[in-house]
């Protein structure tokens, strides 16, 4: 045996990022019920699961929200200042900014989101087909507050938060993010921001329960990924998708539910899973225009508009800074 060899940490040598996701994992299946964060959906395969999810039938709230920003083009380029910055929080596919680049006259776009990477490769294919856009990408937990870039100090600010993200949130957290967001914006600050509606509780079990499923798929990759970056040996074929409406939260609720009496390790750590226990992955939180609408005053906007399909499933908000 050598005994130079270096003491145990070799089986896995975790990068700073990977060593957040190990610990929030670890944590967050001790408790009671377990719970895994859904921002960890979001590796290579999570990501390029979430888009074949936002073209599925079943699934309206990507289609619908972008016939909204189309349908509203106008109304949206009317209420914002020409030359403004649009800062968007969280950067995923860019067809719904593209949209508002096209019909406004933005001096600066600030994407911000946690991958650095992604981020400078979206904001690339921006610079080319948006010449005239000066692009900063700040690579930031844009839950916490962060620094705008010096170079767009004097523009106006104009947030962007589409997809409903803010429906992961739990409504105190989501008032707190408000709440930040106008604090980074600063005094004047408008934001347009895409929410989920509530809705019958069949379209919504469906959009979360789609026939190819492919949404179950999303839900198990997570277990996946585990497996993967932190070598847990979860039983894929162990676990099974469960989405639910819950009405008295108004929020969809994902869970995997363990098929059997099992033990999963990871790095280490061992726990144990009875029958029907479920890891409940994350919540989506559906809002009326009404309490939509309450939670931002509460946290410094006011509602300026409200724009909505015809069926009334999905909304798009602008919102300027009170106070
Ligand atoms: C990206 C959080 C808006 O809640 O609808 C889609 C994620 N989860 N299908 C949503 C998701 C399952 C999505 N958000």
């Amino acid at each position: 045996m050598n005994v130079h060899a270096p003491a145990l940490a070799t089986e896995h040598q975790l990068d700073d990022a990977t060593s957040v996701f190990a610990g929030d994992v670890i944590e967050d299946l001790a408790q009671h019920p377990k719970k895994l964060s859904p921002k960890y959906f979001y590796d290579a395969k999570g990501s390029e699961l979430f888009e074949q999810i936002t073209v599925l039938p079943e699934y309206y709230p990507t289609r619908t929200e972008l016939s909204i920003l189309r349908d509203r083009g106008k109304e949206i380029a009317a209420i914002i200042p020409h030359g403004a910055a649009l800062i968007e929080f969280g950067a995923g596919a860019t067809t719904k900014v593209r949209l508002l680049l096209k019909r406004c006259q933005f001096g600066a776009y600030v994407p911000v989101d946690i991958s650095g990477d992604f981020l400078n490769a979206q904001a690339d294919g921006l610079r080319k087909d948006f010449p005239d856009l000066d692009v900063y990408p700040v690579a930031a937990d844009f839950t916490a507050p962060f620094e705008l870039p010096a170079a767009i100090s004097g523009m106006p600010k104009v947030g962007f938060f589409p997809g409903s993200t803010l429906g992961n949130f739990e409504p105190h957290e989501a008032a707190a993010f408000l709440r930040t967001a106008r604090k980074i914006l600063g005094d004047g600050a408008q934001m347009i921001i895409g929410v989920d509606l509530e809705k019958d509780e069949r379209t919504l079990y469906d959009a979360y329960n789609d026939k190819a499923g492919v949404t179950a798929r999303f839900n198990l990759n997570v277990l996946e990924r585990i497996n993967r970056e932190l070598g847990g040996n979860f039983d894929l074929s162990g676990f099974m998708h469960r989405s639910i409406y819950n009405k008295d939260r108004h929020r969809i609720e994902m869970h995997l539910i363990s098929r059997k009496a099992q033990n999963v390790r990871v790095l280490g750590h061992s726990f144990s899973f009875r029958p029907g226990e479920s890891i409940h992955t994350e919540n989506s939180y559906k809002y009326s225009l009404e309490r939509f609408a309450e939670l931002a005053r509460g946290a410094g906007w006011k509602v300026t508009e409200s724009w909505t399909d015809k069926a009334r499933m999905f909304s798009v908000h602008a919102l300027v800074a009170s106070d």
